[in-house]
């Protein structure tokens, strides 16, 4: 069977049989899937033998880069001399109690407890439930309320899909439940207008204040937050944002979840997106980096204040999955998170090549589409505009964010359209060689886009 014949089987298998998550099905059959079949480093290549710098690490996830032997060998090793075992009945493995214990040791202080699950969603569920469990141990049940953003993502389940504030992903399915809140981002590109952004950082960070004052200090249980929002469309808050969030947490006694899972394991130039934005979060969901992407596997850190309550509780914490801790996940996190260590990857984005990538980026800025480059760390979005003085965007019906995203793939980039956003997130072993073939691949795309539009 030859290569196009391979192709065109995949192809019709997975039309028929596989429904994709976020997507638009006739879309999808009218074009047909791209199928992966191969990684090394920072590329991809695919089934037509076609090769692509891979822009977004994955899903945000392959922070080590593809191709390391040395989670392979982690996994084979692992499931050789012990598949599975659950952490369910007071049993444990040592490839799950050494992780909790690594994972402790390079958590922003005092985060030193740790629950495992498979996903960001699941990690963001257990979230949920952990802050209802913590106030109705302190004897305040009526303290319930979780507070989100309109462009944070948590992820999917029926509480992580209420966390997350986009409306497309609430309507369909009836969300979201009752006892979440959401308020505005601190997108100064989009909302900022003609104010500097600090003012605009400490406006936004008001919100919060102004939605719980609304609700009653004694009903907010939680305000849950990306360090800088990924799936919103990497919207990088000003510097004053954060430190003015956690004092108003602290004041009226709102515990303040940092959701890692993007920005965990090296993102944003240190371990956590909170090390860079000096964030005290009293818990923290991670999933991606975790495992570099090689295994399914996310986890909740709680701080002493929860994770005391919790761990001291008489009674029975009632939570936990059949993969909470699998072995071979384990195993494979732990080799990824040492060799980030060794190769000072988790540093990496905040150094040198976090520069360039900001530096050569920037030259996109020029383009007659670019309304504004961003990037922080390894991090970066570009908004594509149809009036750059104004910061107007396209209306949608045109499209100009996906129609960006084609021509990125043809040129051999993987970049993602958030509205109109092209965001990159890649792996953190990127050269500034291959940083010069994004922005090059970029410049081609964003021409291409910009005849396609009538500019
Ligand atoms: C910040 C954040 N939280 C949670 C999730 C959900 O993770 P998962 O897709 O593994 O369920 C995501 C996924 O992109 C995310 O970006």
């Amino acid at each position: 069977m030859s290569l196009r014949d391979d192709t065109r089987r995949w192809r019709a298998l997975d039309d028929r049989h596989h429904l994709h998550p976020f997507t638009v099905f006739p879309e999808l059959r009218a074009k047909g899937s791209r199928v992966i079949v191969g990684a090394e480093g920072c590329h991809v290549w695919d089934s037509e033998g076609r090769r692509y710098l891979d822009g977004m690490a994955g899903l945000w996830c392959v922070n080590a880069g593809y191709g390391r032997e040395r989670l392979v060998e982690a996994a084979r090793r692992q499931m050789a001399e012990l598949p599975f075992y659950n952490t369910f009945f007071m049993t444990t493995t040592p490839a799950v109690a050494e992780l909790a214990g690594k994972l402790a040791e390079i958590l922003p202080e005092g985060l030193d407890r740790v629950i495992f699950m498979n996903s960001g969603s699941e990690a963001n569920d257990t979230v949920i439930k952990t802050v209802r469990y913590y106030w109705n141990l302190m004897g305040r049940p009526e303290k319930k309320t979780l507070i989100a953003r309109t462009l944070g993502y948590h992820g999917v389940g029926l509480g992580s899909a209420s966390l997350t504030g986009m409306g497309f992903m609430h309507k369909p399915f009836d969300l979201p439940l009752p006892g979440f809140a959401h308020i505005g981002n601190p997108y100064h590109f989009a909302e900022g207008g003609d104010e500097d952004p600090e003012t605009f950082g400490l406006r936004a960070a008001g919100w919060l204040e102004a939605k719980i004052l609304e609700i009653g200090p004694e009903k907010v249980a939680a305000f849950v937050a990306e360090p800088i929002q990924g799936a919103g469309g990497v919207i990088i808050p000003p510097e004053g944002y954060w430190p003015e969030v956690q004092r108003i947490c602290e004041r009226y006694d709102v515990l303040l979840v940092a959701d890692e899972v993007i920005c965990g394991f090296g993102r944003t130039g240190n371990w956590w997106g909170s090390d860079t934005y000096g964030i005290r979060p009293d818990i923290v969901p991670m999933a991606k980096g975790l495992t570099s992407g090689y295994l399914p596997m996310a986890a909740v850190a709680l701080g002493r204040r929860v994770g005391d309550a919790v761990a001291g509780a008489a009674g029975e914490y009632a939570h936990g999955v059949t993969w909470s801790g699998h072995p071979v996940a384990a195993a494979v996190a732990l080799e990824n998170i040492r060799l980030i260590e060794e190769e000072g990857l988790h540093l990496r984005a905040g150094g040198p090549i976090g520069a360039c990538f900001a530096e050569r980026l920037a030259t996109l800025a020029d383009h007659p589409l670019v309304g504004e480059v961003r990037a922080k760390g390894l991090l970066a979005c570009i908004e594509l505009v149809e009036d750059k003085a104004a910061k107007r965007p396209y209306p949608s019906a045109r499209k100009a964010g996906l129609t960006c995203r084609e021509h990125c793939f043809e040129n051999g980039l993987i970049m993602r359209a958030v509205r109109d956003g092209m965001i990159l997130s890649p792996p953190l072993v990127i050269s500034e060689a291959e940083i010069d073939e994004i922005v090059t691949k970029a410049r081609v795309a964003l021409d291409a886009t910009a005849r396609d539009l009538g500019r």
